[in-house]
């Protein structure tokens, strides 16, 4: 067991983790900046991202009061204006940073312009990309960019267990105490075993989603939302966790995978085209943005026509596309496709909707600051009130490194006033043995994310999500029975953490009682006429 004193704490080395890392260290080259990352530095919901990131760029034709419109109408209502207009005004210069420090996106063939896309729910090309592979070029950016820096020290394979607040102290803490305060976290060194105690006069959570919920998800199995939970055991707010957000047109493998292979909107933005398998379009029933409505739209009307027909996906139909054109911009998804038999030049993609992205999360304020003093937190395990009840598009890159700058604005004169707690104690492991029957956290994460994927899927009702909430009662005890006689495990950890994550969801599902964006309930379908987001 070791004590290790930082600066700054940051837990995760995706987008947000990173770009805020590397301002710090710019800033303070005599303080000392420590990255947790539970696996490897280069394993994150961002290195996969596809379709790229939104921002104003071809000032003719578009400008910030389209993006600002586009957002606020895919939120359906519940956005806060004023921090769209912060992300929307403030994104252009950030991606300008990326390129500065290296970023790549594509150009227009023999121009010098970019070649900006389009994506679902976007009135203009605005789409920053390269090739499918935008997030893999952003996370290689900063991962090289972090190296060059000797102040910021990455940590691979150590798990953030706990934050560290007054409740080890042997002080009371509730969820309405006023001046709750993170010192630091505990963390499991996975490579030996012991669990460290991280003390930190801030801490910056950018820990991701947690789409790993479900059982169909294009999320990587790091995304079990430890942030969220971490920051809901520390009696910290978490607002509009309803909102889970599903992509409409996953790679649909009768194999089955995890995580499921994503076919970018981009490719809809390019032309694709949703069929039924006897190749009819069917989005005109649903919107008259057909392919390219908002996700909410597309994603419940893929649902509906695989209910109403029985079927086990819907198609893409790219066959009509230039194919050296499709390859050059989707290189990654052609070869995907190829690899399970599909040539998108002569078949239609089967696909199917998969959850993607949490739009709510750990509630900030237009800072990045958390209800709980000295702990911040930004990207996707945050809820800043961009995304509303539905995000648009490659909006969560751009927000990302959007609050990752202003977390970075608002410490950097704040730092000093903040002293190391010294009377944290170490981690106490009394009373626990190694685990007897792994077996049995691996089949209660199965029940969770079938609990997860029959009742509090796209569309829900009373009776499933009182349901749901009884059979997770039942595997929470279970799991705390576990966690309070076994060692820890990640494994352990990470069922504890997406039980906590299904609970938010599904409690604030049942408090809404309405439709509006992603969460649609077939007892409430119409919407209240005021809005409510759903604190816990
Ligand atoms: P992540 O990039 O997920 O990083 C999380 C980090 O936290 C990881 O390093 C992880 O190891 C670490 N971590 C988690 N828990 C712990 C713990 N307990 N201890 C220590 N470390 C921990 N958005 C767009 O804007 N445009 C797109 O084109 C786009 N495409 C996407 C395609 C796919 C397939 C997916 C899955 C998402 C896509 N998104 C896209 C969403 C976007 O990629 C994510 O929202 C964003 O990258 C999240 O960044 P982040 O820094 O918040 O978290
Ligand atoms: C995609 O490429 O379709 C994903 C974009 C996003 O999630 O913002």
């Amino acid at each position: 067991m070791f004590q290790i004193k930082t600066d700054v704490l940051v837990l995760g080395s995706g987008i947000a983790g990173l770009t805020f890392a590397i301002k710090m260290a710019r800033q303070f080259p005599d303080r000392q900046i420590l990255v947790l990352t539970k696996t490897v530095e280069g394993e994150s919901n961002t290195r996969y991202a596809q379709g790229g990131v939104a921002a104003v760029w071809d000032d003719e034709k578009d400008n910030f009061e389209k993006h600002v419109a586009d957002t606020l109408d895919a939120g359906d209502g519940l956005c806060k204006e004023d921090i769209v207009r912060i992300v929307v005004e403030e994104g252009p210069e950030r991606v300008r940073e990326i390129i500065e420090w290296g970023a790549r996106f594509d150009k227009e063939k023999g121009s010098n312009e970019y070649d900006l896309a389009r994506e679902g729910g976007h009135s203009e090309h605005r789409i920053l990309h390269y090739k499918d592979l935008t997030g893999w070029e952003m996370q290689r950016t900063l991962m090289e960019s972090a190296a060059k820096l000797p102040n910021i020290k990455v940590l691979e394979h150590y798990f953030a267990l706990d934050l560290i607040t007054q409740h080890h102290l042997g002080r009371m803490v509730i969820r309405v105490t006023p001046d709750i305060e993170c010192y630091g976290c505990y963390a499991l060194n996975k490579q030996n075993g012991e669990i460290d105690t991280i003390l930190a006069r801030a801490t910056v959570l950018c820990t991701g989603g947690g789409g790993q919920v479900y059982r169909s998800t294009t999320n990587p199995v790091i995304a079990t939302g430890d942030g969220v939970a971490m920051t809901y055991r520390a009696k910290g707010r978490v607002e509009n966790m309803e909102f889970m957000q599903f992509h409409p047109t996953s790679l649909y493998n009768p194999a089955g995978e995890n995580p499921s292979f994503l076919v970018s909107e981009a490719v809809r933005g390019h032309g694709g085209i949703l069929k039924t398998a006897e190749g009819e379009e069917f989005m005109q029933h649903y919107d008259p943005r057909l392919s390219l409505a908002p996700r909410d739209i597309v994603a419940r009307a893929i649902d509906s026509e695989m209910k109403k027909r029985g079927t086990d996906c819907m198609y893409l139909d790219c066959r009509h596309l230039d194919k050296e054109d499709f390859v050059a911009h989707f290189p990654t998804i052609y070869e995907k496709c190829v690899s399970i038999g599909i040539d998108p030049m002569q078949q239609m993609i089967p696909v199917v909707p998969a959850c993607h992205y949490m739009c709510g999360g750990i509630m900030v304020d237009e800072f990045g600051r958390s209800s709980i003093h000295r702990l911040y937190a930004a990207g996707e395990c945050s809820s800043t009130g961009l995304h509303g009840a539905n995000r648009l598009a490659s909006n969560s890159l751009l927000e990302a490194m959007v609050f990752a700058h202003r977390i970075f604005l608002d410490l950097k004169d704040k730092l000093t006033d903040w002293d190391f707690q010294e009377n944290v104690p170490d981690w106490n492991a009394e009373g626990t043995t190694d685990p007897k029957e792994m077996v049995l956290i691996t089949q209660s994460m199965k029940e969770l994310k079938d609990i997860m994927s029959y009742y509090v899927g796209i569309v829900r009702s009373n009776v499933r999500l009182q349901r749901a909430l009884d059979r997770l009662f039942l595997l929470y005890r279970e799991t705390e029975d576990l966690y309070k006689t076994t060692s820890i495990s990640p494994q352990l950890m990470e069922l504890r953490n997406l039980i906590t994550i299904a609970y938010l969801i599904t409690r604030s599902a049942t408090h809404r009682h309405e439709s509006r964006g992603l969460h649609f309930t077939t007892d409430y379908p119409e919407q209240l006429p005021f809005i409510e987001h759903s604190v816990l």
